[in-house]
């Protein structure tokens, strides 16, 4: 259940919308940023919320990829597999990427820090290779850039949980 003020913010946002439907992503976003992901129970209740059946709600998120019915780690890698971006090293950087992670594509590192997704054209191609994690865009990939970006991620994340620098 979503705390009573947070509930109460988006039924206000949703009274004021021309139509319920037309806030859902943002409604299921918000909610996923507090769940970590869009349960069955978590779309039963945004359903609830925006007078919208699940299976209303389930046909939206399969078009949206950042919406996730599963579980996933708490940065997620969305890495562009689309055309321009498979001509300059998509494949080699997903190879990367994986052992880097020691994951399958689909998958969450051991740690629960990563998940590894694909995703169409993010419309930085003219930065190929790119990938987005957690809406931060990163372009002109290469193994040394990606290394640098987990670094600092796994930095953050041992520092959040260390209550370092909050
Ligand atoms: S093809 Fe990858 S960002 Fe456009």
């Amino acid at each position: 259940m979503l705390p009573i003020e947070m509930k109460k913010k988006i039924v206000d946002k949703i009274a004021h919308a021309e139509s319920p439907r037309e806030q859902a992503i943002d409604v299921m976003t918000e909610m996923q940023n507090y769940y970590g992901y869009m349960s069955d129970e978590a779309m039963v209740e945004a359903g609830e919320l925006l007078g919208m059946t699940p299976l209303e709600l389930e046909e939206l998120a399969t078009f949206y990829n950042f919406i996730y019915r599963q579980p996933v780690g708490k940065y997620v890698i969305h890495i562009c597999d689309s055309t321009v971006c498979w001509m300059n090293g998509y494949e080699s950087l997903l190879d990367y990427l994986c052992s880097l992670l020691n994951v399958e594509l689909g998958g969450t590192s051991s740690d629960g820090l990563f998940t590894l997704l694909p995703v169409c054209c993010l419309g930085y191609c003219d930065h190929a290779p790119a990938m987005i994690i957690n809406r931060e865009i990163y372009g002109e990939l290469t193994p040394e850039k990606i290394e640098r970006i987990i670094g600092k991620l796994r930095d953050r994340a041992y520092s959040a949980e260390k209550g370092i620098g909050e």
